[in-house]
């Protein structure tokens, strides 16, 4: 039995229909403070009985510890906020949530007898990159407290591992994109501030128009560059991970990118030629902690997990189009 937390999330969810797709049997442990009771339904359709639900919070022990009931074999972490603005405003929720509640994990792993953890970290612990694309020898200088808090839960697992034996791989992801090929489940933020779901909901009727964060950087045209990840080539690195980890790997730590750059532009217009819609766009200020590029190199994930992405930002376009469409008529049905 596989122990997701954060399985109600964007990538959390994804990642359970991968292990149900692959025949494990999961808990997910979710608070639903951002993740969605439709997505654990729309799973559980799917999963059947392999499929379980414990509602509960990190920073509560004794509802973790429910979510221990049947034999964990390993536990694969999602659960965390992940807005880099609000971590900025509000940096006691982000320790709190994501540092306290990571050590809770830890402790109740522990005296469940259970060491094996995939982590999800992020290309925010680098902070503004020296040199791109980015290895995992970069320097780690988060510029903002949600990187900030990543970084220390990374040096929690290092310790944890040294003196309790505790196995992790930290999964540094770059930007996740795409939604389930099949429609099933997709990114569902509210409010949305990733760049592709909010270029796509505003060909929507009602949408916002699109506005650029910034034309004066240093690139190609002037708008940041970003390393675009299909999340279920992303997921397929954690099934990886995990069966590292069962076979008896070591703790270890990859990033997850595509090692192609894409600039702001450039998928403002591949949006605007996959849906054939014309959409208005403003150029706006900067957004504040945004570096100029974040690109991966991505060779160790290749060569010690064996995980090639292999579907391009057109793929997680065209999926994460499929999917707006979807939600926005559920939505739009439910306020009716
Ligand atoms: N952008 C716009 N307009 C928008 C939204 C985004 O121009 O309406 C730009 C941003 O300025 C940035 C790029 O699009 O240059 C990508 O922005 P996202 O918000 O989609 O993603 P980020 O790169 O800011 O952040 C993502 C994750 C974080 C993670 C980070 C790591 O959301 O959790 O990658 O690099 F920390």
């Amino acid at each position: 039995m596989i122990l997701v937390t954060g399985g109600a999330g964007y990538i959390g969810s994804h990642c359970v229909l991968a292990l149900l797709e692959k025949g494990y049997e999961v808990v997910v442990f979710d608070n639903l403070s951002t993740g969605h009771i439709e997505t654990i339904n729309k799973l559980s359709s799917i999963g059947q009985n392999k499929l379980h639900f414990v509602k509960g919070n990190l920073l509560n022990p004794n509802e973790i510890n429910n979510a221990f009931c049947s034999k964990i074999d390993a536990v694969i972490h999602f659960a965390a906020l992940s807005q880099v603005g609000e971590s900025v405003a509000n940096p006691d929720r982000y320790y709190r949530n994501n540092v306290i509640g990571t050590l809770n994990l830890l402790d109740i792993m522990r005296r469940n007898n259970v060491n094996k953890i995939v982590f999800s970290s992020t290309a925010a612990t680098y902070g503004e990159p020296k040199y791109v694309p980015i290895d995992e020898t970069h320097p780690q200088k988060p510029i903002n407290p949600y990187g900030k808090t990543k970084l220390a839960i990374e040096g929690i697992m290092e310790d944890y591992d040294r003196a309790y034996n505790v196995k992790s791989v930290r999964l540094r992801y770059f930007n996740v994109a795409g939604a389930d090929s099949k429609t099933r489940i997709g990114e569902w933020h509210d409010p949305e501030t990733h760049l592709i779901p909010k270029i796509l909901k505003s060909t929507f009727q009602g949408g916002e128009p699109f506005k650029i964060y910034g034309t004066d950087y240093d690139t190609k045209d002037g708008t940041c560059v970003r390393d675009y990840v299909n999340v279920e080539d992303l997921v397929q690195a954690h099934i990886l991970a995990l069966e590292y980890l069962l076979k008896g790997g070591n703790t270890d730590f990859f990033n997850l990118g595509t090692k192609e750059g894409c600039t702001v532009k450039e998928v403002f217009e591949l949006c605007k030629e996959i849906t054939g819609q014309k959409i208005s766009v403003n150029n706006i200020n900067r957004r504040e902690g945004d570096p100029t590029q974040l690109v991966a190199d991505n060779s160790k994930a290749k060569e010690i997990l064996k995980w090639t992405p292999e579907k391009t930002l057109r793929d997680s376009i065209k999926t994460a189009y499929e999917w707006e469409k979807c939600l926005d008529k559920t939505i739009k049905e439910a306020n009716r």
